[in-house]
């Protein structure tokens, strides 16, 4: 019994490596209907081939490749496919995404699990300024890869849409969009600042304006073509 569960556990992992990092991925859901929809969708090869595009992607938009870029040191990531609940978290360079996500998402599911992955892969190359970054902006962050990767899905929010900068996720990214398009490479410095640490001022610091003004100028650029939320008006 010992020896047929040793095998089955072999039988479900596989590795790769990209570069000098090894890639571990288990789908540990086959027999829920959503983990068995992600193998006939994605399988093993093409869960390496992602994990593989999304290491090279965001390490380009980190500007990894150069030599001042401080970056993260990772040797091992580990993917796997969940019975879990929620969409997908990553915690120590192992990225967990839920099965019954992939088995309930009606769409283009093979795009949005690419588009999720981006999305986990960021995190584990994304500095935190020692954990006391607000979530809304490092979530926001990873959006913001996912979307230069052209995986931004349609259920996302239109530009300008959002209450505050870092409500996270698809709100802040949009506005890093919007604002690494005043600044060439915002993103990419703003990440290598978090490297040692957080202040708001690092956004008038790489763009000569406070991230209050940012956003406010952000909202004005979009105010017209905005159908929803309330009426802001232009003052002339
Ligand atoms: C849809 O989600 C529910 C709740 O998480 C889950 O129990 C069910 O198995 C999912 N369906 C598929 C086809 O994955």
């Amino acid at each position: 019994m010992e020896l047929a569960g040793f095998l089955l556990i072999l039988s479900l992992c596989a590795t790769s490596t990209h570069a000098q990092i090894t890639l571990v991925f288990a789908n540990n859901a086959q027999g829920t209907a959503g983990g068995r929809r992600f193998d006939s969708v994605v399988g093993a090869q093409g869960a390496f081939t992602i994990l593989s595009d999304a290491i090279t992607f965001v390490q380009s938009t980190f500007d990894y490749s150069n030599p001042s870029t401080p970056k993260k040191s990772v040797s091992r990531i580990t993917f796997t496919v969940d019975d879990i609940g929620g969409v997908a978290y990553t915690s120590n360079d192992q990225i967990h995404l839920s099965a019954s996500y992939v088995g309930n998402y009606s769409g283009d599911v093979a795009r949005e699990i690419r588009g999720v992955m981006f999305h986990e892969m960021t995190h584990v190359w994304q500095w935190n300024g020692r954990g006391s970054a607000p979530g809304g902006l490092i979530e926001g962050i990873a959006d913001f890869v996912r979307l230069k990767a052209n995986l931004a899905p349609s259920h996302w929010v239109k530009p300008g849409a959002g209450n505050r900068w870092d409500q996270g996720y698809d709100v802040t990214a949009r506005f890093l969009d919007y604002v690494n398009s005043l600044s060439a490479g915002f993103v990419a410095k703003l990440n290598a600042k978090l490297a040692t640490g957080w202040s708001e001022s690092y956004f008038q610091d790489l763009t000569g304006k406070s991230v209050g003004t940012l956003w406010s100028d952000y909202k004005k650029k979009y105010s017209y073509s905005l159908d929803s939320g309330s009426t802001q008006n232009i003052q002339k």
